[in-house]
């Protein structure tokens, strides 16, 4: 208790809290990965991108960018104790680096809020969706009838409106409260509820639906149908899946007590994460094969060719109301990580939480409407990296957050803790007690993630 950074400590404590144990740690980080991310787009991503070849390509950016990008991030986040704006400021001080590097936390700051403010809506679909199973809507009606209620609710911006707000409310309630009373209460219930439902939901998959079209889907590799939009695609959800890249797992860092090994946190967040995604998958894929229904639906995969399928199978309003609950829960402990950094930052500028939080939270409703009108009134389509978009702002936002500032962000991140920061901190973060390990991390650090993601981006502004 005699360190020099020890009184700096224990203000941030005072005024922010940290996580009680490691344990908690992880369950909010995995809380915060494990997401829409994971039972949403990344089915629907594998679903529009043939499969197994996206899948591969997936894991090999999760294992080589993913993983020493997240140590990356929460060395930087617990070094600078601070909201990820702050905490660069010390860390640049400490490095004596360019006040550029600040960029890491602005530019954080605003995905994440840019993020939330379109997952609130797309939460708000699944919210609906649990009383929709759940009252029988689907039960024994035909495919257009089914599609047509999903595109019913599109077409409203009031009900889109409603879920919205309601889901916002959920995640400011959360946030309100704190690290220890809000954020790590919520991820010490939820989590384990999701893991039970997951369970029983693959249990469903496994013996009730067409289990083995789900695996030779996702596992066997097609690389004909892999473009380039469907490459940069996997690189980009490497980095939203497992919430890197803006500073939302810095900031986690941040609340992260000095005695815990970064590493031992790190590698249960991803194979969590991952593992949640494939089953995410093998639950998912089963059900629509064993329909005749098509994978390649795009982000309604969940909202209309799942719920036709729980329409026509055995006890399918029980589970589809299982399943939605699970979507409900996975967005909700990934939402309130999405403007922590902002609510921090705010903090630390002398407002109360309570204000902070609901300061953001209005903002980030607000901007929300952009998303809501993309389903409707003011849809346009466009094409980007050879994709074909049709939801205006919220594909632009999508791909400005996940496809751009994403990756920028955590190139940015990877240099910083590479070769700025100067290398006995980092070390003393990490603490690897192997130095084969810190050979592999030194090297992800400074050149392959840097190089990786850059190659890809020069590929994307070049027009590949
Ligand atoms: N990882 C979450 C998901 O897969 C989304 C998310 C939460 C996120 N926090 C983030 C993405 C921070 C990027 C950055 O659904």
């Amino acid at each position: 208790m005699s360190d020099s950074t020890n009184d700096n400590d224990t203000n941030f404590v005072a005024q922010h809290g940290q996580w009680s144990s490691r344990w908690m740690f992880i369950m909010a980080a995995t809380g915060s990965a494990v997401g829409l991310g994971n039972i949403w787009k990344f089915p629907y991503m594998a679903g529009k991108s043939g499969g197994g070849a996206f899948v591969i390509v997936y894991l090999i950016c999760i294992a080589l960018i993913g993983l020493p990008v997240l140590m990356a991030e929460i060395s930087l986040g617990r070094r600078g104790r601070q909201s990820p704006i702050n905490a660069m400021k010390n860390l640049i001080a400490e490095a004596k680096a360019n006040k550029f590097w600040v960029a890491i936390g602005w530019s954080g700051m605003l995905a994440g809020f840019l993020i939330l403010s379109y997952y609130s809506v797309i939460a708000g679909w699944a919210l609906v969706y649990i009383f929709k199973t759940a009252l029988g809507d689907f039960a024994g009606l035909p495919a257009d009838q089914i599609q047509g209620q999903f595109a019913a609710l599109v077409a409203d911006p009031f009900q889109l409106i409603i879920w919205h707000s309601v889901f916002m409310l959920m995640v400011m309630i959360v946030l309100a409260r704190g690290v220890e009373r809000g954020l790590e209460v919520a991820v010490r219930y939820l989590m384990p509820a999701l893991m039970a439902l997951l369970v029983m939901l693959l249990y469903y998959a496994v013996t009730q639906a067409d289990f083995q079209a789900g695996v030779d889907f996702l596992f066997v590799a097609d690389f004909s149908q892999l473009t380039f939009g469907s490459f940069i695609s996997a690189m980009g959800h490497a980095f939203f899946t497992l919430s890197l890249g803006m500073g939302a797992i810095m900031v986690y860092g941040a609340y992260l007590p000095k005695n815990i090994n970064i590493i031992s946190a790190a590698v249960p967040i991803v194979v969590a994460d991952t593992l949640v995604a494939i089953l995410a998958g093998l639950i998912i894929f089963p059900i629509v094969f064993a329909n005749g229904l098509e994978p390649a639906a795009g982000p309604s995969l969940i909202f209309e060719t799942l719920p036709i399928a729980f329409g026509q199978m055995p006890g399918g309003t029980f589970w589809g109301t299982i399943f939605f609950v699970l979507l409900v829960f996975a967005a909700w402990t990934s939402a309130i990580s999405l403007v922590e950094p902002a609510i921090a930052w705010i903090v630390e500028k002398g407002w109360s939480r309570t204000v902070s939080v609901y300061a953001v939270g209005m903002l980030t409703w607000l901007f929300g409407l952009l998303t809501v009108f993309s389903f409707n009134d003011w849809a346009f389509e466009f094409e980007f990296a050879g994709l074909v978009k049709s939801n205006g702002f919220f594909d632009a936002i999508d791909i400005l957050t996940s496809i751009i500032m994403l990756p920028i962000g955590g190139i940015l991140i990877a240099i910083f803790c590479g070769w700025i920061m100067p290398r006995a901190a980092i070390k003393e973060e990490l603490a690897l007690s192997s130095s084969r390990v810190e050979k592999w991390w030194g090297v992800s650090v400074r050149y392959v993630a840097p190089i990786g993601v850059s190659i890809v981006m020069i590929y994307l502004i070049l027009g590949n």
